[in-house]
């Protein structure tokens, strides 16, 4: 059976190599992104394997159908780029790894948020420059602040278990509250309640059509002048040139992202030598008090090593007709 990885970069070569592979399973790694003009490579591929920034619509998916792709496997948790009502009508199996390192996307957004309040890009500059001035890198002590969770499975749970260490404490919105994070102390409350009163915010909800835009500029303006925005979900869960706005009005105080709405075009891709095209982005770059990381949050080496078993146990198990982690439209 022959798989085609799109988007395959030396790691995910590193780390599928490093599994056993299931019997009869060929892999081809392919570093170009999935989309009109790539699809043709995924010609006779019964499986085609994808990951975040493939361009997985109505369009591309009829090519794969016709070409003889049976079975999508993201190698993501996430889905919100896949039109599952497409897949379904062509007959193609859409499964994901729901669940790789919830650790590895908690642990950045953490480090996002230590790097950001003790100014640790700017000081790393700073020394390695001979400047030994500490001006400007004033931060405050996490203990007995209000830490905000928005989305409280598998990767806000463990966000909210690091931050409760830290001695924070925690308000969360979801529309299904988590025993674990009530155990924790954490209050539930409705989103503008907890814009209100958190002095840290951070977004570990998925991508829908409810949470599109979730922080926007009226949101925004709810949030405690000077608070702290953590997005480690998806691009699209903030309007990101009302962003913009607030920090240069100071009401957005710090701002860490490691996802971007345009991310796809940008992100994974090494485009230091050309003029960057993207105004909003070079706008946010500018600000002090903005960390901008290219989807990183999954990358250690436990949750490639996870996404690479589960992925091929993925492909096996549908091989057998037993399909698991399948995402149903
Ligand atoms: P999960 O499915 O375990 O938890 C998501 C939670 O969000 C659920 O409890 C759900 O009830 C809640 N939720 C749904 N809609 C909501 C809304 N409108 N407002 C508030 N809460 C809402 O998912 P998991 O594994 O915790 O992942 C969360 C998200 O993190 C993924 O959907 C993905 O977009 C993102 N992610 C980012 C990565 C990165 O490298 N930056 C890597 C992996 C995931």
């Amino acid at each position: 059976m022959r798989v085609i990885l799109f988007s395959s970069q030396h790691y995910d070569r590193d780390s599928f190599l490093g599994e056993p592979l299931p019997a009869g399973v060929e892999l081809h790694f392919q570093p170009a992104r999935l989309n009109l003009d790539t699809v043709a490579l995924a010609d006779h591929h019964e499986v085609v394997c994808a990951f975040i920034n493939d361009d997985l619509s109505a369009p591309v998916l009829e090519h794969l159908a016709k070409g003889g792709t049976r079975l999508i496997a993201l190698r993501s948790a996430g889905y919100n780029h896949v039109d599952l009502a497409a897949a379904r009508r062509l007959g193609l199996a859409v499964v994901r790894v729901p669940a790789y390192s919830p650790h590895a996307v908690a642990e950045h957004a953490v480090a996002l948020i230590l790097a950001l309040n003790r100014r640790l890009h700017r000081a790393y500059n700073r020394t390695r420059d001979g400047d030994f001035s500490l001006h400007g890198l004033t931060g405050f002590d996490l203990v007995g602040k209000t830490v905000g969770v928005v989305g409280t499975g598998q990767i806000g749970a463990t966000f909210a278990r690091i931050m409760a260490g830290f001695g924070c404490r925690l308000v969360a919105y979801d529309p299904f509250p988590n025993p674990q994070v009530q155990a924790l102390g954490a209050r539930y409350v409705s989103l503008p309640e907890l814009l209100a009163e958190a002095q840290i915010i951070s977004l570990h909800c998925p991508l829908t059509q409810d949470s599109k835009h979730l922080i926007n500029a009226r949101s925004l303006a709810h949030m405690q002048p000077g608070a702290m925005l953590i997005n480690t979900g998806r691009g699209g869960l903030v309007d990101t040139p009302a962003l913009i706005d607030a920090l240069k009005e100071g009401q957005l105080g710090y701002l860490g992202l490691d996802v971007y709405e345009e991310e796809a075009q940008l992100f994974f891709e090494d485009r230091s030598d050309l003029p960057l095209q993207d105004d909003v982005l070079a706008r946010l770059l500018t600000f002090p008090n903005v960390i901008i990381t290219a989807h990183q949050a999954f990358l250690t080496r436990e949750a490639l090593a996870a996404i690479a078993g589960t992925t091929l146990a993925n492909i096996a198990a549908w091989a057998n007709g037993l399909p698991q982690n399948l995402v149903e439209g």
